[in-house]
């Protein structure tokens, strides 16, 4: 069987017009390597959508899956099992705050983003109709719903998530947008949108206030570093600011960690790189390493709100067993492996080598990031910052998909090509060797990318 070509006749792509769908077959994974029907090596700098964490064999993992699947693989959640139990208890433990959390689990980021959206409003409701809370005004209806999200975000291609996300992607969702998000400016250092961090404050406390403040918004959602968006650090004293606005307001602080989790950025979570707690935590993609898995942690000041009110919420598939087990699998790999410190240590090191490249070629605007997780944003020119692949082309033929598209071709690298830049995000359990090959390889596409522009 050609299974590539069945593939392209059968299967829908994702985020593609179909005709031009030609996957190629795949005869193994190894590390950090996919090995080709055809023969060839290709590095995953973009570790599978983020979800290979841990290379894409990792034994440990592999040999507590195949324990599990002699055990049991899934029940209703009127069962327990150990993995489901044990993984939410390590997780309450893991996350920042009281370890009194309870997880909803589910099967992407999106569906786990969606259970944030509902706790928090639910939350709200409770607190305002059921425990005794206030409003300013409560005379208006309804209760705190609207949920504060901002541009240059992703949180999910569900119509309640991309609705909550300021991409080029939501535009797909409209105008038929699931109502109640306000999406608020983002915090970029390096394309600020204010002058200082207070005047971006000023107009965030404006925005809550005028969405009507705790009578009607329920939660703030962001990621603590931003992913597909552009790998955007925020700048000092931000998320400990949004914590505050939040306290302020009576919001819900919803931190999505789906894509910077599992020691992406050199820290359990990315949020840990600051003193902040959040009331709500997602993560999905390398939480269940090689099975679907997401989970949506609620805070002991969140989850004891659904101690007598119901939680409106629920799926099939919910603690599936088998991906509990390895995500456990994958939490002791981490640990015990160290490679959320590796993550830190050979980052800071990366980062460095990336930024010393960045000054030798005049495409490289930016070079930003943190643990394992760094891009390289393409500029046509550095002093006036025009993007070389501006919001609108995110689909389009840009220098920055040449590029990309040279570096899998020529160089044996997969990266996406429909960033802002050069996405630099290897598993965790990339080696210095691999880093040399990766670094020889995207100097000459920085290189090519020069070449394409104007003198
Ligand atoms: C921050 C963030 N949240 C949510 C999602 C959606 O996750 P999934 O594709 O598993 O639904 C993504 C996917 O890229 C993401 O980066």
């Amino acid at each position: 069987m050609d299974i590539a070509a069945t593939q392209a006749r059968h299967t829908m792509q994702c985020w593609s017009a179909q005709a031009g769908y030609s996957p190629i077959a795949v005869s193994k994974t190894e590390g950090c390597w996919i090995h080709t029907k055809d023969g060839r090596k290709i590095f995953d700098l973009r570790s599978a959508h983020e979800c290979i964490n841990l290379g894409f064999n990792h034994p440990k993992i592999l040999a507590a899956m195949r324990a599990q699947m002699d055990k049991v693989l899934y029940v209703t959640d009127d069962f327990a099992t150990e993995p489901t139990a044990q993984l939410s208890q390590r997780l309450a433990e893991l996350t920042p705050g009281s370890p009194n959390k309870k997880v909803y689990f589910s099967q992407s980021g999106a569906a786990a983003v969606e259970g944030a959206i509902k706790a928090a409003r639910l939350y709200q409701y409770n607190r305002v109709f059921q425990d005794g809370g206030t409003v300013d005004a409560p005379s208006q209806y309804p209760y705190p719903y609207k949920i504060i999200s901002r541009y240059n975000s992703w949180h999910g291609s569900s119509s309640g998530a991309a609705s909550a996300s300021g991409d080029p992607r939501r535009w797909f969702q409209e105008p038929l947008t699931v109502p109640g998000v306000v999406l608020a400016p983002d915090a970029n250092p390096y394309r600020p949108h204010f002058e200082s961090v207070e005047q971006h404050f000023n107009y965030l406390n404006h925005i809550i206030e005028q969405e009507g403040g705790r009578n009607k918004v329920a939660a703030f959602l962001l990621e603590p570093i931003v992913g597909s968006n552009g790998i955007i650090v925020p700048p000092d004293g931000y998320l400990e600011g949004i914590r505050a606005l939040c306290d302020q307001w009576d919001l819900l602080l919803i931190v999505d960690e789906t894509m910077t989790g599992m020691g992406r950025t050199g820290k359990f979570l990315a949020i840990e790189h600051w003193d902040v707690e959040p009331d709500i935590i997602i993560m999905g993609k390398a939480l269940g390493a090689y099975c679907p898995l997401a989970a949506t942690i609620l805070s002991e000041k969140v989850s004891k709100s659904f101690d007598h009110h119901l939680f409106g919420h629920g799926q099939s598939y919910s603690g599936h067993a088998l991906g509990c087990a390895a995500a456990l699998a994958s939490l002791e790999v981490l640990h015990e492996d160290g490679l959320i410190t590796q993550s830190a240590s050979l980052g800071a090191q990366l980062g460095e080598q990336l930024r010393t490249l960045g000054q030798k070629h005049r495409c490289v605007g930016n070079v930003r990031g943190m643990g394992l997780f760094w891009t390289m944003e393409l500029v046509a020119n550095p002093s006036t910052k025009e993007p070389l692949r501006k919001a609108t082309e995110k689909y389009e033929e840009t220098i920055v998909k040449q590029v990309s598209d040279f570096l899998f071709r020529e160089r044996q690298v997969y990266v996406p090509s429909d960033k802002f830049g050069l996405w630099i995000v290897p598993p965790l359990i990339v080696n210095e060797e691999e880093i040399e090959f990766l670094l020889d390889a995207i100097e000459d596409a920085l290189a090519l990318a020069d070449s394409f522009l104007s003198t």
